[in-house]
């Protein structure tokens, strides 16, 4: 039995959009910060005969159907590529709440990919390929997975996957977990619908002017800078979002309240979380993990009635 874990990621440079949906090839570079605390555990064990299938770890939840084909047919596709023989069990779990809105594809993908390149390398006998190859190969099955092969900092450049130099201090992301009762669009239907908005155009140059200067701030450990950077970039995808073609958005009244919460600390107090959110109502704050209980006591003092998980990088 072959086994694997990867963390998830939160991007501050997000992907969003993609040239070509063979592949996943983005339009714009991308940069996260790995999740560890939220990790998605693979077994792969040979089963005789049969087609490779999919079985949830004990005690995980299963998947949705359309998940699970999805998770099946990449690793088949990868181990057909590589005309290795034989079928294989595959099953996984996350370790964090499936029902908390938290993107589990990243994860997912990720340790699938480490799963089965141990897998092939020990049936065929020929070594595994570089964490890089391998998190390109990730990327095909799910774009933002790449990103869960470098921690704590990893960035995405067309064909370049690698670590991002940095020296912020050790921070934790405070995820505010807010139930929205809002529909959920998928990221793959937001890559699409997002092209049709008027204010795409452009959109590629400005993340990739955000991506240098957020590498610069955080090469010279400047918070302020990387969180101005992350402020506008959140603001942009969501823009994209509001103004897609049909629009849509993910945004609940605690969302906005949380928002407004961080804004104010930065104007007040000329201090403040790193603040981001996903193709979600979630919003991810990273603060220095030194500060955390301070800024999470203040955050429930702000906002009663979120949730809060945490995750170090
Ligand atoms: O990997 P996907 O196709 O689920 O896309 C993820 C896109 C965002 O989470 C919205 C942004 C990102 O870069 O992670």
């Amino acid at each position: 039995m072959w086994k694997a874990s990867a963390p998830s990621n939160i991007a501050l440079i997000k992907y969003m959009g993609k040239e070509s949906a063979v592949g996943n090839v983005a339009v714009n570079p991308s940069l996260s910060m790995t999740l560890s605390a939220f990790l998605t555990n693979v077994e792969i064990e040979p089963i005789s005969g049969g087609e490779d299938r999919w079985e949830p770890l004990p005690s995980s939840a299963p998947l949705r159907a359309e998940s699970t084909k999805r998770f099946v047919n990449f690793f088949t596709r990868i181990k057909q590529e590589r005309e290795i023989a034989g079928s294989f069990l595959i099953r996984s779990g996350n370790n964090f709440p499936s029902d908390a809105g938290l993107a589990s594809s990243a994860s997912s993908f990720a340790a699938l990919t480490m799963a089965a390149f141990q897998a092939f390398a020990s049936v065929s006998g020929k070594p595994s390929p570089s964490l890089s190859e391998q998190a390109m190969v990730s990327r095909t099955g799910s774009g933002s997975s790449c990103r869960s092969f470098f921690s704590p900092w990893c960035a995405w450049e067309a064909r370049e996957i690698g670590p991002v130099p940095s020296r912020l201090p050790d921070l934790t992301d405070l995820v505010a977990v807010i139930d929205s009762g809002f529909k959920k669009i998928s990221s793959s239907e937001a890559h699409k619908r997002v092209q049709a908005s008027a204010l795409f155009e452009g959109r590629p140059e400005r993340a990739s002017t955000r991506q240098r200067e957020i590498k610069t701030a955080m090469a010279s450990g400047d918070l302020k800078r990387t969180a101005e950077i992350a402020w506008a970039e959140l603001w942009d995808m969501h823009s994209l979002f509001h103004t897609a073609s049909p629009p849509f958005f993910y945004f609940s009244p605690l969302s906005l309240a949380v928002l407004r919460w961080a804004e104010r600390s930065w104007e007040e107090t000329g201090t403040g979380p790193i603040t981001t959110v996903d193709a979600g109502p979630n919003v991810h704050l990273l603060v220095p993990t030194a500060e955390k209980d301070r800024w999470r006591r203040e955050l429930l003092a702000a906002v009663p009635g979120i949730s809060l998980l945490e995750s170090r990088a």
